[in-house]
């Protein structure tokens, strides 16, 4: 491979998931105008949220990840970013709360359209059209029409982000977040669900102890990380057209930025080493994230390591494991182990979605809750017997209440699945079993830190 990085350097290695788009003067005129568009980002903020992950590596905090699988046009409300923000504040809240762990906050949102397919057709009945490839490429609808790729869906997707990230900043910033309205986020949750009685009992420790600190002369409203709070976006960066239009140099280090999102990350589809997707997010300065899956070998991800953060830099590189309940056992130990041999940097994050698809015999792609949890039990065992911080987890959620995922307090069937099954690619967690994850892994945390504390004397000796 050959140093010289810029940011169109990709376009002249191999590529893998690549639209087939009809008219490529139509392609680069939006490419062209979007490179005119403003920064959805700044590079200011993907260092502090890099500063923020680096802490996580050290293992003195955790990151919460999580998003649709798949933004949608017909899905944009405020409704929606409302409900997702709320159920992604109370996640962040258990965490912190419970598991007494500072959270880092990073949204699938304002930026996550495209998708890779396992596939590049998908057929019913006698007819075969292009595979739905996220709506910043094709229509979901199966027909020709809607599966022709359409470069103007990039100006439409665009837009979207940055009316959705408005949004975000605005609750993130403006009061919403607020720990004092710990109970208020509970509002148009399910109601009598058995996540919000324990959400609630939590959030009343919390009041009681912002009580306690006014009684004691401590005013919490003086420190603004009580009035608002740190919240990131990231997508995969898999439209490297898109990518590159809005590619930025920061003007106070002369760096390269992706400004599309703070964070962005590489799917287990895309990662090989010398293709165009490595290519370009070594030369992105933000924190980027790499999909690990079960066909990754430990000499292969060291190798991805040596290229996508060659200075070893905390806080640079996420290995978001995904390889199902099954297969985690037998597949992580032996990366963990080369990453530590080799004394690499990195944040491990979770995924316990993508290894753990199933078909339901009604036909719709699920995956059960109960995998699910297993996939997370094992990966903070598999930290704790290999000395490695657990760091984070990497979530399909969405705020509102669907039945995509089987299983959960609800005990959600193969045959109620068609109730509610909104989803453009993947099937979520629901706000009930997304909070109900968030409680196990608080209590996972806590015993993280214990196993730890009881360590720390041993090691010193
Ligand atoms: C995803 O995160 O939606 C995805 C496609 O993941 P992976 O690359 O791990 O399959
Ligand atoms: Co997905």
């Amino acid at each position: 491979m050959t140093d010289r990085w810029n940011p169109s350097s990709w376009r002249a290695k191999p590529i893998q998931q690549v639209p087939a788009y009809p008219d490529q003067s139509e392609l680069e005129a939006v490419e062209k105008q979007l490179a005119g568009f403003p920064p959805l980002v700044f590079a200011g903020e993907a260092r502090k949220l890099k500063r923020a992950l680096g802490k996580v590596a050290q293992g003195e905090s955790f990151l919460l990840q999580g998003g649709d699988c798949a933004e949608s046009f017909a899905e944009h409300s405020a409704d929606n970013i409302r409900d997702f923000f709320r159920l992604f504040l109370q996640m962040a809240v258990v965490l912190t709360f419970a598991g007494a762990s500072p959270v880092v906050k990073v949204g699938r949102v304002a930026g996550q359209f495209a998708k890779p397919r396992s596939a590049p057709t998908e057929k019913i009945g006698d007819e075969e059209l292009p595979s739905y490839r996220g709506d910043i490429i094709n229509g979901i609808e199966f027909t020709p029409d809607a599966r022709i790729p359409d470069p103007r869906r990039q100006l439409m997707a665009y837009r979207q982000s940055a009316a959705t990230l408005n949004l975000l900043r605005a609750f993130a910033t403006g009061g919403y977040a607020n720990l004092e309205n710990a109970h208020r986020w509970m509002l148009g949750f399910v109601k009598d669900s058995p996540q919000s009685g324990r959400y609630d009992e939590l959030a009343s420790r919390i009041t009681e102890t912002l009580d306690f600190m006014r009684a004691i002369g401590l005013d919490p409203e003086a420190h603004p990380e009580m009035r608002s709070t740190d919240f990131y976006t990231s997508h995969e960066a898999l439209l490297l057209g898109y990518e590159q239009a809005l590619t930025r140099v920061d003007s106070t280090s002369g760096d390269w930025y992706a400004t599309s999102g703070h964070m962005i990350w590489i799917g287990d589809r895309t990662r090989q080493p010398d293709h165009a997707h490595i290519e370009y997010c070594r030369g992105i300065k933000n924190p980027i994230g790499l999909k690990c899956g079960p066909s990754l070998k430990p000499d292969e991800l060291i190798k991805l390591i040596d290229l996508l953060n060659p200075d070893n830099e905390a806080g640079r590189l996420t290995l978001i494991a995904r390889f199902g309940a099954e297969k985690v056992g037998e597949h992580l130990p032996g990366l963990v182990r080369a990453v530590k041999r080799e004394g690499r940097n990195v944040v491990w994050s979770c995924d316990p979605m993508h290894g753990n698809t199933v078909k339901a015999g009604s036909g719709y792609k699920t995956r059960p809750f109960d995998l699910i949890l297993s996939e997370i039990g094992s990966f903070f065992d598999i930290h704790r017997a290999e000395g490695t911080h657990a760091g984070g987890i990497h979530l399909e959620m969405t705020g509102k209440n669907v039945t995509e995922c089987t299983g959960g307090a609800r005990a959600i069937s193969d045959a109620e699945l068609q109730d509610r099954y909104h989803t453009h690619c993947d099937p979520r967690l629901n706000a009930e079993q997304a909070l109900e994850a968030a409680f196990l892994v608080a209590e996972l945390l806590k015993k993280e830190k214990l196993a730890r504390g009881r360590t720390v004397p041993d090691a010193a000796e």
